[in-house]
């Protein structure tokens, strides 16, 4: 779809009727035809919010699961900013999921591949090279899966098959997407590879369990897969520490809403959104953080700074009268 920024017209909009742009804005995230009845908004000015920061850049998405993950946001805000790329996920994620309807707004491509499995993997790249065009600017790794977490295993009682499946499926797939890259050198030079992770890589959460040990692994290996990738190709790994987030793998975690409503109240800026970790991921893809690699950045609206906030200390206080 041709893309442009009507940016008079919005420019108009935020000075006479600031009420306005808080629909525009609404309904940019909605993909809704009309975002402002008022104004006759209609979906091409839907990119005056966009930059074009990726514009002619390539990549692969996986973890789009349905429209409450992470990484179908990303791919919404990675079209919006011009990039054109393939959707990955786990072959029986997709026939449960609502992948195509993704595909059809983004026009992307569906490659189906176990992110454990370096024979899909493989199979993944090699198809996203031809439907691309080229090799890719950027890769999501948006996975994280423990039958632990599903099963309700505590802590002291976990199985420890399923605990290599977590490390495997949540961790592990993160080096073997790149290492599968690197010896197809699939990835461009400056390319860019992003993991989501958690803040429980850090801290103690009880009913995280074993996926506090798999976001370790996963962001130890984006500093020592970030060193040699950059070594090799200036390619950048980091991983983005996100908030928690109401998805099908965050609500699938016991406890999730008062942990949700915690970090909420302990975050000056609040807990960041799906949609505002795709803001952020995005910016990781272009240009604009060239020299940003091997980190582990905390996307959370403050809340891996903070000791206590007043509300907590309300809430606290209350609850001991
Ligand atoms: P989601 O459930 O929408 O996404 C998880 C994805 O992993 C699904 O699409 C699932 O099909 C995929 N997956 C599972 N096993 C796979 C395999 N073997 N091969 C390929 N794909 C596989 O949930 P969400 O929240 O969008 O999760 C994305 C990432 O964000 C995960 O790494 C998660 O741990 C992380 N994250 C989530 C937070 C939350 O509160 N929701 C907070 C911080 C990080």
């Amino acid at each position: 779809m041709q893309r442009y920024a009507n940016i008079s017209k919005y420019q108009q909009i935020i000075q006479y009727h600031p009420f306005c742009v808080q629909n525009v804005d609404h309904f940019l995230r909605k993909n809704s035809l009309i975002a402002c009845q008022n104004h006759k908004i209609t979906q091409e000015n839907f990119y005056t919010m966009a930059y074009g920061l990726l514009k002619g850049k390539r990549g692969i998405i996986s973890g789009a699961l349905n429209e409450d993950s992470i990484a179908w946001k990303i791919a919404q805000r990675a079209h919006e900013e011009g990039a054109t790329f393939t959707l990955t996920n786990a072959p029986l994620a997709m026939r449960m999921g609502e992948i195509n309807k993704l595909a059809e707004e983004t026009g992307a491509k569906i490659i189906g591949a176990d992110a454990t499995s370096i024979e899909e993997l493989e199979n993944l790249y090699d198809e996203s090279l031809e439907f691309l065009g080229g090799p890719v600017d950027f890769v999501l790794h948006s996975i994280g899966m423990s039958t632990n977490i599903r099963k309700g295993r505590e802590y002291s009682d976990l199985n420890y098959e399923w605990f290599l499946k977590s490390l495997d499926v949540s961790a592990l797939s993160f080096h073997k997407m790149m290492q599968v890259a690197q010896k197809k050198d699939a990835i461009a030079q400056g390319g860019s590879v992003v993991a989501l992770s958690y803040i429980a890589a850090q801290r103690s959460f009880p009913d995280y369990t074993d996926m506090a040990q798999a976001k370790a692994m996963l962001e130890s290996i984006a500093r020592s897969y970030g060193y040699h990738y950059g070594k090799a190709k200036g390619v950048r790994v980091n991983t983005v520490s996100q908030s928690p987030t109401k998805t099908t793998a965050g609500t699938g975690i016991s406890g999730f809403n008062a942990f949700y409503e915690y970090a909420n109240q302990m975050s000056p800026l609040g807990n960041a959104t799906a949609d505002d970790c795709a803001d952020y991921v995005i910016t990781l893809f272009s240009d604009l953080t060239k020299k940003v690699t091997m980190q582990n950045l905390f996307h959370d609206g403050g809340f891996s700074c903070v000791g206590i906030s007043e509300e907590i200390v309300e809430k606290m206080e209350q609850g001991i009268k």
